[in-house]
C-alpha cells in the first residue's frame, strides 16, 4: 500500500492566519460548510466539504460554519459544529463535536452549530466588513442578513453594525490559486492515481465491450487508491469522442474506434483531470493518427508556454495556430492562416479553451484576466493543458473519412521558477508512446 498523504491541521490554521491577515482587523470572515444533498428521498449524494471550508480547516462534517476574527482578543478561530450524539452517530460515524474540533483541529473555540443563531450578531457586532459567499446559498445568505439586521436594531443603544460586504473569494481564491508543497503533494498523488487508471483502461479495452465497463475499472483503481472521482468519468467511443461533455457512457465499443477517457481522481479534496484518446485495437488508422499527431502537436505548443512570466492566454493561442496549420494542411480548412485565426473558423473543430485551473475543484478557482489583461503565469499555479479536434459524424462538408473523430490530450502542469512539470508525465501520450503501451499491456 502506498503511504497516505495529508495535510497537517497547522497547514489550515497557517492559511486562516493569513487570510485574516489580509482582510484586515476590522472584518469578520464567515464560511459555512456543504450542504448535505439529498439525492432521493431520505438517501443524500456522497457527502464532500465545501472545497473553501476544506482549505482551511480540513474539517469534514456537515452543519459547520467557520468564524474568522482577526485580532479578536477570546479568539479568532471559530468553529460552529454538531454535537456529540451517541444515538445518530451509532447510524451515522462518529463526529468531532466542538471538544474535539478545538482539540484536533487547533480552533481557538468551537460552539454546538445550534448557538450560531445566538453568538453570530455579538460576533459582527463592531466589525466593518463582512467577508462572505454571497449568493450561493439562499437560506444562509438570509439568515446573514438577519443577524446583520439583529445588530442594526441595536444601533440605538449604541450598536455599530458592519456596513462593508465583500466578496470573500477575492481574497481566498488568490490563496488557492498557488499551492504549497503539501498542495502540490497531494496533487501529484491525484495525478499518479490517475496516470494507474488511465494505464488500466488502455490495458482493459476490447471491441464489444461497453464504455461503462472501462469506466469501471478507472473508477475502481481509482477507489483501489483511495480516491474517487473528480467529476463525471468521459469515456466516449467512436463518435461520442465528439460530446465534449458525454455522460452516457452506455455505447458498445466497436473494432476500430478510438475511446476518449477524460477521467481524474480527487485525493484528500484535491483534483487531477487527464484525457487521452486511444485506439481500441491498439493500432491507430491513417486518419485517426493524422488527427492525433495535430493534437499532440498542439500541445506540445501550448507547453512551450508554460513558463512563469508568460501570460495565460499564450498556451490556447498557440495550440489554436497550430491546430489551425495542420486542419489546412490535411484539407479539412481552406484559405489563408490568418484569416482562419482572426475568423475563428477551427471553432467548427475546437470549440473549447485549452484549460483551466486545477486544485481542489477541477475548474478551479482565481481569475485568469486582470485589468483586462492575461495574468501572467507565476511559480505554484497548476493548470491543464487539453487542446483537443473534434470532427462531427453528421459533418458532410469536410471528406467522410474524418467524420467521427474525436481526439483531446489533457494533463496537467505546474509552474516552477524555471518552466513547468508535468504532473501526468508517467501516462503515454503520443500516438507512437500509445502504441508501444498498447502492445506491451497485451
Ligand atoms: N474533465 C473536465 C475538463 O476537462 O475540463
Ligand atoms: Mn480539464
Ligand atoms: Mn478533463
Amino acid at each position: 500500500m502506498i503511504k497516505p498523504l495529508a495535510i497537517p491541521t497547522r497547514i489550515n490554521a497557517r492559511r486562516r492566519k493569513q487570510l485574516m491577515r489580509m482582510a484586515g482587523d476590522e472584518a469578520i470572515l464567515v464560511l459555512p460548510a456543504a450542504k448535505e444533498v439529498v439525492r432521493s428521498r431520505d438517501t443524500h449524494y456522497p457527502y464532500r466539504q465545501d472545497s473553501d471550508f476544506w482549505y482551511l480547516t480540513g474539517f469534514a462534517e456537515p452543519d459547520a460554519v467557520l468564524v474568522l476574527v482577526p485580532g479578536r482578543k477570546h479568539g479568532e478561530t471559530l468553529l460552529f459544529c454538531r454535537e456529540r450524539d451517541p444515538e445518530r452517530e451509532a447510524w451515522d460515524g462518529p463526529r468531532q463535536g466542538p471538544e474535539g474540533a478545538v482539540e484536533a483541529f487547533g480552533f481557538d473555540d468551537a460552539y454546538p452549530i445550534g448557538d450560531l443563531d445566538d453568538i453570530l450578531p455579538g460576533l459582527l457586532e463592531g466589525r466593518t466588513r463582512v467577508y462572505y459567499h454571497f449568493g450561493r446559498d439562499q437560506e444562509f445568505d438570509l439568515k446573514l442578513i438577519g443577524w446583520v439586521n439583529r445588530v442594526r436594531a441595536q444601533v440605538r443603544l449604541g450598536a455599530e453594525p458592519p456596513h462593508e460586504f465583500l466578496e470573500l473569494g477575492h481574497l481566498l481564491d488568490e490563496m488557492r490559486l498557488f499551492k504549497d508543497r503539501d498542495e502540490l503533494r497531494l496533487m501529484q498523488r491525484a495525478a499518479d492515481i490517475t496516470v494507474l487508471a488511465h494505464q488500466s483502461a488502455m490495458r482493459a479495452v476490447r471491441a464489444g465491450m461497453r464504455e461503462y465497463e472501462l469506466q469501471a475499472e478507472i473508477e475502481r483503481v481509482f477507489r483501489q487508491h483511495d480516491a474517487e472521482a473528480a467529476y463525471g468519468s468521459i469515456v466516449g467511443a467512436g463518435s461520442n469522442a465528439c460530446v465534449l461533455h458525454y455522460r452516457a457512457n452506455n455505447a458498445p465499443i466497436n473494432e476500430g474506434d478510438l475511446v476518449l477517457v477524460d477521467a481524474g481522481a480527487e485525493y484528500r479534496g484535491y483534483a487531477a483531470d487527464i484525457t487521452r484518446t486511444f485506439p481500441v485495437s491498439g493500432r491507430f488508422s491513417k486518419e485517426q493518427r493524422a488527427l492525433h499527431d495535430l493534437v499532440d502537436a498542439a500541445q506540445l505548443a501550448a507547453r512551450e508556454q508554460a513558463l512563469p512570466g508568460v501570460p495565460y492566454e499564450a498556451g490556447h493561442n498557440a495550440a489554436v495556430e497550430t491546430l489551425t496549420e495542420g486542419l489546412l494542411r490535411l484539407g479539412l480548412l481552406k484559405g489563408k492562416l490568418e484569416k482562419n485565426i482572426v475568423d475563428g473558423h477551427y471553432r467548427r473543430f475546437y470549440r473549447h479553451k485549452t484549460g483551466h485551473w486545477l486544485g481542489l475543484d477541477v475548474h478551479d478557482v482565481g481569475e485568469y484576466r486582470i485589468d483586462g489583461e492575461s495574468r501572467l503565469l507565476e511559480p505554484g499555479m497548476v493548470f491543464t493543458i487539453e487542446p483537443g479536434l473534434y470532427i462531427a459524424p453528421d459533418d458532410t462538408s469536410v471528406d467522410a473519412k474524418w467524420r467521427g473523430i474525436g481526439i483531446r490530450i489533457e494533463d496537467d502542469v505546474v509552474i516552477t521558477k524555471v518552466g513547468h512539470d508535468v504532473l501526468t508525465r508517467g501516462l503515454a501520450r503520443s500516438a507512437e508512446e500509445i502504441e508501444t503501451f498498447m502492445a506491451q499491456a497485451g
